[in-house]
């Protein structure tokens, strides 16, 4: 009898599924096993590979189920392997899994016979955008496999049928070093006899804008293609053919196209070019050892919004509604046009006085436009470019119905992985917004935002967001991809530009918090996604890093001085100045040589590198002492008192006396409430602030900064009807006009790095060991939610915490995957392991429901929701405070004051009006 289930058909490195022209030549194995015997533990698992009609099987004495190694001979270029598994514990054999194929790419430049061809005379920077053509007698085709990538992004066709659907390929990345080729089936579509291949190209990252400086063309002036098609005939016989001398261009129907700016086509002009203006090609040299495989998945459409209103805007105009803040286009049903006419799509993320809200897209114009070719119906849709939006504005269509439009979503195809969920409608909703924010900035690279003139690989926003990422959805391959990028773009000094790819060629680019996503990203996907591989490749680019720190800090061990982002977007720096943050950029910069440091030593000593760990924890070390020497003082109060600086200080262990670490865990939840528990960190505090609090026992204070409404916080948006995150905590002020800063997006996923927090702390589900081999179950319920819970497919299988307060009972569901245990610690409770399946909980619930407590401190009055609320009204309501902000700011002097002096202190410096009132209504609440 089989102790478990089969278990699933194996899956490649970082992908889902099969592979068709997977890059590794030893692809790493993966399984997760969907159920077992209580007792089942896999002792030994057999791999069994059939190439070629060989069938051989693999068997290994191991526990190991996550990216195991490639146990057989490595794959040669177009070898396809058909890989299935079974797996063992002491007892019996499981069944076999299903099988999964994999086929290896072009594993060597000298497999491609095509060149890369570029159209001679059309094709420049102002003209339509060209297809470029080419015809070929084949044989009939067993396997018929099209590989093909450009200069700027493609769409093909062959023999008059779209080949895959893949939008905007092949992609952004280091094109110089790095240029993506796809490759697909097209067995299906190929004929016996004449064959044609037709490709349009756009100019996309390769060509066009990018960059906040206007520049376009930052890779080269010439589009180009290179395809190769590969037919086996029916005796195994290989016939390529490829981009060659003799293929022809033509324009498109495409007049112009940039992702900025938007795309521009004529209707009345055939989409696939007249082959009477047909232009000659070139061969242009490339180096075609830089093209690889993709590691993740293409960008593809990925859902269909409709419109769920038409609005008419004050000066008449016709607004859509999507209801989303989104990433893709408008496609529009037009009916009954004169020929020739022009419509017009203006997109933006928000109105502003019920117009489009434009201003944030800076100089992006973000603008289809169609010449319409008249008469009946017809679909309006560009292809080669893509917005950020919610509203588009539609003119020269006439009436649009509201049936349509509709938005096509676009990003990189990434499988989700993780869901939240929590009894609070406001903060389910901030956690969809994350969703949304993420789902806008993956658009083949992590971005900080997807509709301005900028659209670039920030390394400081995914720095603070890959943990979300890395729960939400599997950025495995997605973000393998783009360290690959970012160790080719690092300068040899070790500098890591501050976008990745790196298109603004800063000659010294040393950000603390940017570039150390070079140190932070590896480790994350490590800690998510058990991958060690990572690490090592990783090392040097990570190592190159900190030793450009340890250069620059020298011998005072501090890093000090110089160009840097800080604490970017603290809310208190003003909108045209978002580098003006309370944290000095000093305790930044040395805090996150610390950090980074730590991480390579811990990399170093997993990968078995004693002596070079041995070196990075000495660079730790010394920096530590520096930092504690020069910033903090023997009671733990910080050089910058700010809560980023002691956010940092106590999560990366920066604070050496135990006098220090309690000094300043009392003292940042102080600054929480002496903000009146708003938000009061930027880019770079943010994400840590609500585990620094929990760490010093002030779980309540970080549920209050958390669950806090008013502006800035993480909820204010939501209150706006957001529906992504935005990039300054009050991108649309309370007023509901746009904040006047430059930096005003409405989907950025930073600041909504918090999520993280709400999976490992609120839920309760975080990783203990890479890949989560280890879970720790350890949810912090709180009086203000009755249930939460969070899933997550881990690499093992599905896992999950849902917990429930009711009726003065704890109850807590729990699912471990099959190859994982949990480490499971409930409120009040003994810490427990436990192995697979299904676990369930009640305790008593550990919060305190009802019942009114008389305060005994000032201190205890701010924490004391509904204390805190009649205190913050009815001090508004006397005039003596504008809002919870300003009595804050009165009260914070007098922490530690009797509660009973609370109206006093209210009272403090100004006039007496309506002090005998507020005394009647809040001394019953703050005195026995
Ligand atoms: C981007 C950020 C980025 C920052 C650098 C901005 O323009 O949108 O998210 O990290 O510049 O500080």
């Amino acid at each position: 009898m089989a102790r478990c289930t089969a278990p699933s058909a194996p899956r490649f490195e970082h992908h889902d599924g099969s592979v068709l022209g997977i890059g590794a030549a030893a692809p790493r194995l993966s399984w997760t096993i969907a159920d077992a015997e209580p007792g089942f533990a896999q002792t030994a698992y057999e791999v069994e590979v059939t190439r070629a009609e060989t069938t051989r099987v693999f068997p290994v004495e191991a526990s190991d189920q996550v990216l195991v190694p490639w146990p057989a001979e490595p794959l040669v270029s177009r070898e396809e392997a058909a890989v299935r598994v079974r797996v063992r514990d002491a007892v019996d054999w499981s069944p076999w899994s299903a099988t999964s194929t994999v086929e290896a790419g072009l594993l060597s430049p000298e497999d491609w016979a095509a060149s890369f061809i570029s159209p001679r005379t059309l094709a420049d920077l102002e003209t339509a955008a060209p297809v470029i053509r080419g015809r070929f007698d084949l044989p009939a085709a067993a396997v018929g496999r099209l590989r093909l990538t450009a200069h700027g992004v493609y769409e093909a066709r062959l023999n008059g049928h779209r080949v895959g659907t893949e939008v905007l390929a092949p992609g952004w990345t280091s094109y110089s070093h790095r240029l993506r080729y796809q490759t697909h089936d097209v067995t299906d579509l190929l004929r016996e006899g004449s064959n044609e291949l037709e490709v349009v190209l756009g100019n996309g990252w390769f060509r066009g804008r990018l960059g906040f400086l206007g520049e376009r063309g930052l890779y080269g002036d010439r589009l180009a293609l290179l395809a190769q098609l590969e037919v086996t005939d029916a005796h195994g016989e290989l016939h390529v053919v490829g981009t060659d001398d003799s293929w022809t261009a033509a324009e498109s129907r495409v007049l112009a196209d940039d992702l900025y700016d938007g795309q521009r086509t004529d209707l009345r002009r055939p989409m696939w070019g007249s082959e009477s203006a047909a232009d000659v090609v070139d061969v242009v040299p490339v180096n075609l050892g830089v093209l690889v495989a993709p590691d993740g998945p293409p960008v593809r459409v990925t859902q269909v919004v409709p419109a769920v209103q038409v609005l008419r805007s004050p000066s008449g105009a016709t607004i859509l509604d999507f209801g989303q803040v989104l990433v893709g286009w408008v496609r529009l049903r037009v009916r009954g046009l004169a020929a020739g006419a022009e419509v017009m799509v203006r997109h933006a993320e928000v109105l502003e006085d019920g117009e489009l809200g434009v201003r944030p897209l800076r100089t992006a114009r973000a603008t289809d436009t169609y010449l319409v070719a008249g008469g009946g119906e017809e679909i309006l849709e560009p292809g080669l470019t893509f917005h950020g939006f919610r509203y588009a504005e539609v003119s020269g269509a006439g009436e649009v119905p509201v049936e349509d439009a509709e938005a096509v979503v676009i990003g990189s195809d990434l499988q989700r992985t993780g869901w939240f969920s929590c009894s609070d409608p406001m903060l389910a909703r901030f956690h969809d917004n994350v969703v949304w924010g993420l789902r806008g900035n993956t658009v083949d690279v992590p971005t900080d935002c997807p509709q301005r003139d900028e659209r670039l690989g920030w390394t400081g926003d995914i720095q603070v967001f890959s943990p979300t990422a890395a729960f939400l959805f599997n950025v495995g391959g997605f973000l393998t991809s783009w360290l690959a990028d970012l160790s080719a773009d690092q300068l040899p000094d070790g500098s890591v530009p501050y976008v990745i790819p790196d298109v603004l060629h800063d000659p010294a680019p040393t950000a603390a918090a940017w570039g150390d996503a070079a140190a932070v990203v590896p480790w994350v996907l490590h800690e998510r996604t058990g991958d060690t591989g990572i690490l090592a490749r990783q090392l040097p680019s990570m190592r190159a890093w900190v030793d450009r720190l340890d250069a620059l800090a020298g011998e005072s061990h501090l890093w000090a001085g110089g160009f840097q982002f800080g604490d970017w977007l603290d809310p208190s720096a003003p909108p045209d100045d978002p580098f003006a943050a309370k944290t000095a950029p000093d305790v930044v910069a040395t805090a996150h040589l610390i950090r980074s440091a730590d991480l390579v030593a811990q990399v170093a000593s997993i990968l078995g590198q004693d002596a070079v760990a041995g070196h990075y924890r000495v660079v730790a070390a010394a920096a530590r002492s520096a930092f504690g020497r020069e910033y903090v003082t023997p009671g733990g109060r910080l050089l910058s008192d700010a809560p980023t600086a002691y956010a940092m200080a106590l999560q990366w262990d920066l604070l050496p006396t135990s006098e220090q670490r309690v000094g300043a865990q009392r003292r940042l939840a102080d600054l929480v409430r002496a903000s009146g528990f708003h938000i009061d960190t930027g880019f770079v505090g943010t994400p840590l602030v609500t585990d620094a609090l929990v760490g010093g026992g002030d779980l309540d204070v970080a549920y209050r900064l958390l669950l806090q409404t008013s502006c800035p916080s993480w909820l204010y948006p939501v209150t706006m009807g957001a529906t992504t995150v935005w990039e300054r905590w009050d991108s649309l002020l309370p007023d509901g006009s746009i904040n006047p800063g430059q930096m005003t997006s409405f989907n950025h996923y930073a600041l909504g790095a918090v999520a993280d927090w709400l999976h490992r702390v609120v839920a309760g589900l975080a990783p203990a060991a890479p890949g989560y081999r280890r879970l720790v179950v350890e949810p912090r319920p709180c009086a203000a939610l009755t249930s939460a819970s969070a899933r997550h497919l881990t690499p093992y299988g599905e896992a999950a915490v849902s917990w429930e307060r009711d009726g003065g009972v704890f109850t807590v569901d729990v699912i471990v995957p099959v190859g994982a245990r949990a480490t499971v610690q409930l409120p009040g409770q003994e810490e427990q392991t436990v192995g697979h399946g299904a676990h369930r909980w009640e305790v008593p619930d550990p919060c305190r429901v009802g019942g009114h407590r008389i305060p005994r401190t000032v201190r205890d009055v701010f924490d004391d929701p509904a204390i805190w609320t009649e205190v913050v009204n009815a001090s508004a309501a006397a005039g003596v405070a504008t809002d919870e902000t300003a009595v804050a700011k009165r009260l914070t002097p007098f922490l530690d004051d009797p509660a009973g002096e609370v109206v006093e202190r209210l009272f403090a410096h100004g006039p007496r009006d309506g002090y005998d009132t507020l005394t009647k209504q809040l001394q019953p609440l703050l005195a026995p």
